[in-house]
C-alpha cells in the first residue's frame, strides 16, 4: 500500500477552491492509495483494489467528486455517467449546478444511468429516483442533455396503466436494465452508502448481495426505510418496502469494462460501514465490502466517515 500526502494550498492550475491540491484521477490507475491531509494509520485497513481519498469535510469530499464528474460532463461526445441519490450526492451536485453558471457545455450527448429506483412510486412522485435524477440533471437540460431520451433508471411503474408493475414485470424489467447499463458503461459511477453498508439498494445479508448478482428486486431493510424516511416527512410508512438496484455484479462488469467507481462517504453516520467496508470481512453482511475485489474503486471520506480508520 502506498500513501501519498495532499497538500494543503491551491493547485497551480485553479482547480481547487478548497484548499487541497487538484487530485489526478488517472494516478488513482493504480490501486490501494491512500490520500489524506492528516496523520493517517489503520491496522486494518485492506484496500485492495480501492484508492481511499480522505478529506476534512464533507464540503471538501463534495468538491473533489465534483471535480470528478466534471470532467465526463465537460468532455465531448458520447459518454456516459452513473449517478446515485441520496443526501450525500446533494452538495456534489449543488456544487456541479454553481459550476454550471459561467460555462457553456455541449450534453446532447451526455447519457445518464441510475442505480436504482423504488418500486411504488411514480415517476413524478418527488421521492423517486427518476424525479430526483431530474432534480440533478434538470439544470444540464439547457445544454442539450435530454432526460426523456438519455436518462436511464430502472422502470417500476406501469404510466400508461397508473400502476406498479406486477413482480413478473419488475423481473423482466430487470433483464432489461443489465442490459441497459452493459450497452452505456459510464466513465464515472457515483456511490454512496447506507449506514447499514448497502450500496445502490443491495441490501445486507440478502443472497443478491454477491458480486454475480445484476440488477435485482429487493426487500428493503427496516434500517434503510428508517434512514430514507426523512425524504418521507420522517413517515417510515410512506417509503416503500420494494426497489430494483443495479446488483453488485453490474457494478463489478462496469468497473472491468474501465468505468471508475467512485464511492462517497461523508458524516459520523456512516464511520461503521466505513469500517465495515474496509477493514471487515469481504461479505454479504456488508455488501459495501464487495468493492475491496473489484478495479477502478476510489472511495472519497471526510474525517467524520472515516474517523474509525484514522489514529
Ligand atoms: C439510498 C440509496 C443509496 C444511497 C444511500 C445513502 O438507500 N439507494 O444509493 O447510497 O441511500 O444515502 P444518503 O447519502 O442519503 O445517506
Amino acid at each position: 500500500m502506498s500513501y501519498v500526502a495532499l497538500q494543503g494550498g491551491h493547485s497551480a492550475n485553479g482547480g481547487s477552491r478548497m484548499g487541497y491540491e487538484t487530485v489526478d484521477f488517472a494516478r488513482l490507475q493504480t490501486p490501494g492509495n491512500v490520500l489524506t491531509f492528516g496523520r493517517f494509520e489503520t491496522p486494518g485497513l485492506s484496500l485492495s483494489g480501492v484508492n481511499l481519498i480522505v478529506v476534512p469535510s464533507a464540503e471538501h469530499a463534495a468538491h473533489l467528486a465534483a471535480d470528478r464528474v466534471w470532467e465526463v460532463l465537460a468532455a465531448e461526445g458520447q459518454r456516459v455517467i452513473g449517478t446515485a441519490t441520496g443526501g450525500t450526492m446533494e452538495p456534489i451536485w449543488g456544487e456541479i449546478h454553481r459550476r454550471l453558471v459561467p460555462v457553456s457545455l455541449d450534453c446532447r450527448q451526455l447519457v445518464a444511468v441510475g442505480l436504482d429506483e423504488y418500486v411504488g412510486l411514480p415517476p413524478d412522485c418527488p421521492q423517486s429516483y427518476r424525479a430526483e435524477n431530474l432534480r440533478n440533471l434538470g439544470p444540464l437540460a439547457r445544454f442539450g442533455f435530454n432526460p426523456a431520451e438519455n436518462l436511464h433508471l430502472p422502470t417500476t411503474w406501469n404510466a400508461g396503466e397508473g400502476r406498479p408493475l406486477t413482480n413478473e414485470e419488475l423481473l423482466i424489467e430487470c433483464g432489461r436494465y443489465e442490459r441497459t447499463v452493459g450497452e452505456n458503461r459510464p466513465a464515472v459511477q457515483l456511490l454512496g452508502i447506507g449506514s447499514d453498508g448497502h450500496i445502490g439498494f443491495s441490501m445486507p445479508w440478502s443472497a443478491k448481495s454477491s458480486p454475480a448478482s445484476g440488477t435485482h428486486l429487493v426487500t428493503l431493510s427496516t434500517e434503510t426505510r428508517e434512514a430514507n424516511a426523512r425524504f418521507f416527512g420522517g413517515d417510515i410508512n410512506a417509503v416503500p418496502k420494494h426497489a430494483l438496484t443495479m446488483g453488485l455484479g453490474t457494478l463489478h462488469h462496469m468497473a472491468e469494462a474501465g468505468a471508475q467507481l467512485l464511492l462517497v462517504a461523508t458524516g459520523q453516520a456512516k464511520q461503521d460501514a466505513l469500517f465495515a467496508a474496509l477493514c471487515g470481512p469481504v461479505w454479504s453482511g456488508c455488501p459495501a465490502s464487495f468493492l475491496r475485489l473489484f478495479p477502478n474503486v476510489t472511495v472519497i471520506a471526510d474525517e467524520a466517515a472515516a474517523a474509525r480508520l484514522i489514529r
